[in-house]
């Protein structure tokens, strides 16, 4: 049976109906409890809900939803192991490399490798081939081998490591590498060469750059394996690319890319925060995997942002989500739910290999407040279109100045505010709006959002952060019954890159090609 023709999601259909018209202002006047309602407090988080376009049906419905397609039997499955990515033929057990006293052997293992790597380099214990201290550390990976520790280490520059600065390279354009190595001193260097696969040509080709900038400098070979480490599941092809055994840090195929900040990938995250600091990184993951697993369906955190996301897609029509931290510490958590969010759920086949039929993953996108608001927010106000907004704000400031986070908080308030209630035409002219501008101070309001409070940004609620979206990401998967832990949709752009790169600028059969694609490598070669 089709997801559409189910009837749960029958019941929701009619009840969407009679729900879009309703302004959030009724919804508002007509439960004084609104907030109480829905909002959820949960370890020092507080997700309120209450300016989403629903009532207590609509929650009941979506439960209903969740029910029918068996999420709890899909997290049991999950959690023991069972081969859910299964066009993969893999497990997903991202939870076990933060599971603490329960981590498997192989987990620990690693954990511990890390840990004495980071106090060797932290103590100076660790030392470049000329025998100085390492003073740099870069990070090469690309997706989720880059995404997850580059966005950490931002978010958490407030509890950063003296002495040390750690750097991310991703895009195989050299204008990404090149100007770090122009300020770089090989002697006092590291490089994380970071690949699951270890066959990612981004993450290769800039690591060969940096291996030859390296050799240049150093002038013999023997110094690459004081001065590269490599982050892989496979093991064989981190040997072939000239890194010893001793210098590879593993982890393995039931990680998700994605999922893989907790593993060895967030190396340079341990190395710009100290161990310490990641240690409690995984303690408030494990946290929200232990809600996740516990609290009742209704208090669950993970699984209401889940609905959320749902109900505004597929049945208030919405194409997009906004993420918006009010954190500049935060900036690059939208380019990282990208990732987690559209790489995992944007996708058109269910798990029987059918059309979903209906929309998954909507377009995932954001800026940290309150830079967003001078850019982009007019389209929010009066646009037209629904985009539903998840604001993400701190109780306490990280980086405390005078004058600051009060205001910073109250833009994030305002903003939420003014797009769930907007402005009639007869408060733009009770405000003494001339008439003839009414029209243009209107606002329609009536945008969902979410608001997210965290406590502080610390190790500890970056992880809850984290683990929410992870899970909300595998309950969506479950309510669409798709896979979200493949990728294929990647794969064919790889392919004819791989196709295309002998012919940039060269003579080659294209002939295989569109003429479309054919006319730019034509024009290439007249450069
Ligand atoms: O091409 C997509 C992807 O496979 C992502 O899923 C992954 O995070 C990224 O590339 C990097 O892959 P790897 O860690 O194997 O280099």
């Amino acid at each position: 049976m089709m997801l559409i023709d189910s009837p749960q999601w029958q019941a929701l259909a009619a009840h969407a109906a009679a729900m879009r018209p309703q302004h959030l202002r009724q919804l508002f006047a007509a439960d004084p409890a609104r907030f109480e309602r829905f909002s959820l407090h949960r370890d020092g988080l507080l997700l309120d809900f209450s300016k989403q376009r629903l009532d207590g049906e609509t929650l009941r419905l979506l439960h209903g939803l969740a029910a029918a397609a068996d999420l709890d039997g899909w997290k049991q499955k999950m959690l023991a192991g069972e081969v859910i990515n299964h066009t993969e033929d893999r497990a997903v057990r991202h939870m076990a490399l933060r599971a603490g006293d329960q981590a498997p052997a192989e987990v620990h293992a690693v954990l511990e490798r890390m840990q004495a790597f980071c106090e060797s380099v932290h103590s100076g214990r660790r030392r470049g081939y000329s025998g100085e201290r390492i003073t740099d550390v870069v990070n090469i990976g690309i997706g989720g081998s880059d995404l997850g520790p580059r966005m950490a280490t931002q978010a958490l520059a407030a509890h950063q490591q003296p002495n040390l600065a750690v750097h991310f390279i991703s895009n195989v354009d050299g204008a990404d590498i090149a100007p770090l190595l122009a300020r770089l001193n090989p002697r006092t260097t590291l490089f994380i060469v970071a690949s699951k696969t270890f066959t990612t040509l981004e993450t290769l080709i800039n690591a060969r750059t940096a291996r030859a900038w390296l050799l240049a400098a150093a002038g013999r070979e023997s110094a690459v394996a004081g001065h590269f480490v490599a982050i892989s599941s496979d093991l064989e092809r981190t040997r072939e690319f000239g890194i010893t055994a001793d210098n590879v840090f593993e982890f393995w195929s039931w990680v998700g890319g994605r999922f893989s900040l907790w593993s060895a990938i967030g190396l340079s995250l341990a190395l710009a925060i100290g161990w310490k600091h990641f240690s409690r990184l995984q303690e408030g993951a494990r946290a929200m995997d232990k809600h996740f697993f516990e609290a009742p369906a209704s208090e669950n955190l993970p699984l209401t942002l889940a609905l959320l996301s749902l109900w505004n897609t597929d049945f208030l029509g919405a194409s997009t989500a906004a993420m918006l931290p009010y954190s500049q510490s935060l900036a690059l958590l939208p380019a990282y739910l990208q990732q987690l969010e559209m790489e995992s759920n944007g996708k058109q086949v269910n798990r029987q290999g059918e059309p979903v039929g209906v929309a998954t993953s909507p377009i995932i996108w954001g800026e940290a407040g309150t830079n967003g608001q001078h850019s982009f927010y007019q389209l929010f106000h009066q646009g037209g279109q629904v985009i539903p907004c998840d604001f993400i704000a701190l109780r306490e400031a990280d980086f405390p100045l005078p004058g600051h986070h009060g205001s910073l908080l109250a833009n994030c308030l305002a903003q939420s505010a003014a797009l769930a209630f907007g402005q009639t035409a007869d408060e733009a002219r009770a405000a003494g709006v001339p008439d003839k501008l009414v029209p243009y101070k209107v606002f329609p309001g009536n945008q969902p959002s979410t608001t997210l409070l965290l406590p502080a940004l610390t190790p500890y609620s970056l992880g809850q952060l984290l683990a929410l979206f992870e899970h909300k990401v595998f309950c969506l998967g479950v309510l669409w019954n798709i896979n979200s832990f493949d990728q294929w949709g990647v794969e064919l752009g790889k392919q004819l890159a791989a196709q295309l790169t002998p012919l940039i600028g060269s003579d080659g059969d294209s002939s295989l090609f569109d003429a479309s694609t054919r006319g730019l490598l034509a024009a290439l070669k007249q450069r």
